[in-house]
């Protein structure tokens, strides 16, 4: 939707008077580094061109309004009152978690009516929750008057807010990749210090894919919980022989030999060698060794699916699909994973018949349409 549909949609909502500020937040996808940003490792992810879209116009009293253009409804909290979670909100308690937490901050917020659109899937591991939750964040601050808003400190703003308010224990990633996405580049991103450094994703003849496996990630929040648990309770096994900063820290040997449960070791041995691949990842794009870095991917894969236990039948069949495919170089799950989306590397040319072919392959092995977007790296929150 262009912003005069949306702005026609808005006065349809709330009425014809006054002017509208538009804002917008990517999606992000992750190119590898899973599962380890909360056990202190160095993820890669950049902001996509994909996201969502705000369009907000001030009030002169102290409520705040919130419709969707794609979802049912108009919800309203009030400055003026405690606004705590509520599940009858659906999809509203991220926005109204943001503007919470800003409220016990100190502040200070002026009433608004806000439009979302968005273009991106929704469940999908593609971020949209933490694209509302930083573009509602940046959104009420510059509206409040916020000349520089520092978008680090907006990163870790956005996780509170899902941690405390929506429940969800997840790490940075997300947040910071949708807060400091830069045009064409990805961010290595060190979770334990928070430096980072942009790496131009230059993919030469290849593209990147991404492929929505359309399905929902169901229990992906308390798997998700449960997954954090794991890594939490082997840090503590293995900090017993002495201190380690995280389990990203640990070695391999440590993992083998001093762990004795089988889950614990095997989920360890994820995080410890995807944090190994993405290191390497790095260098192979540097020199351009693009065959490698799909290599990596796979072996990504292959590690989220066998000892992080993440993957599931539609994305490993779509993965295995795609790595089939002789214009591909190879593919993995990218975000949380039970469902949501991969992405894969593929010869530019060939991309049409990869889509053809895989789309065909995914819908007889799992009865499931998949959507395929190729995707450039694009632009982190930004007033529009
Ligand atoms: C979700 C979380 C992130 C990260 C990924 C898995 O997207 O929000 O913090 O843990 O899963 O890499």
């Amino acid at each position: 939707m262009t912003k005069t549909e949306i702005k026609a949609e808005f006065q349809k909502i709330y009425g014809k008077e006054g002017d509208l500020n538009f804002y917008f937040s990517p999606g992000r996808v992750n190119l590898i580094g899973e599962h380890i940003d909360y056990n202190g490792g160095f993820v890669f992810p950049g902001a996509l061109t994909l996201g969502i879209m705000a369009a907000t116009r001030k009030r002169n009293d102290s409520k705040i309004r919130f419709s969707s253009v794609n979802h049912p409804g108009t919800f309203e909290i009030d400055l003026k009152t405690t606004i705590n979670y509520d599940s009858s909100r659906n999809w509203s308690n991220y926005p109204a978690g943001v503007v919470s937490l800003l409220k016990s901050e100190g502040y200070n917020l002026v009433g608004a009516d806000v439009l979302f659109y968005g273009n991106l899937p929704d469940g999908a591991g593609l971020s949209s929750s933490a694209a509302i939750e930083v573009l509602t964040g940046f959104m009420f601050l510059s509206e409040a008057g916020e000349k520089s808003i520092d978008r680090v400190w907006l990163a870790k703003f956005a996780q509170k807010v899902e941690n405390q308010f929506i429940g969800v224990n997840c790490g940075i990633m997300d947040q910071f990749s949708v807060s400091l996405g830069k045009e064409n580049n990805a961010i290595l991103l060190n979770c334990q210090t928070l430096d980072y450094q942009y790496a131009p994703l230059d993919l030469g003849d290849y593209s990147l894919v991404i492929m929505n496996t359309n399905k929902r990630r169901e229990l992906a929040e308390s798997k998700y919980n449960e997954r954090r648990a794991e890594c939490e309770k082997s840090l503590e096994i293995l900090r017993g022989d002495g201190p380690i900063a995280d389990l990203c820290s640990a070695s391999l040997e440590q993992v083998e030999s001093k762990l004795t449960d089988p889950v614990l070791k095997a989920r360890s041995r994820h995080v410890v060698s995807e944090n190994q691949r993405v290191i390497k990842a790095m260098e192979v794009l540097k020199s351009g060794n693009l065959v490698e870095f799909g290599q990596l991917l796979k072996a990504s894969h292959k590690s989220l699916k066998e000892d992080y236990e993440v993957t599931g039948k539609e994305l490993d069949a779509i993965t295995n699909a795609a790595d089939a495919h002789p214009a591909c170089l190879g593919s993995r799950m990218t975000g949380a994973g039970f469902g949501g989306c991969a992405i894969s590397i593929v010869k530019t040319t060939d991309v049409q018949h990869f889509e053809n072919k895989v789309g065909t392959q995914y819908f007889e092995n799992v009865g499931l349409k998949a959507d395929f977007y190729v995707s450039r790296l694009g632009e982190g929150v930004h007033q529009q």
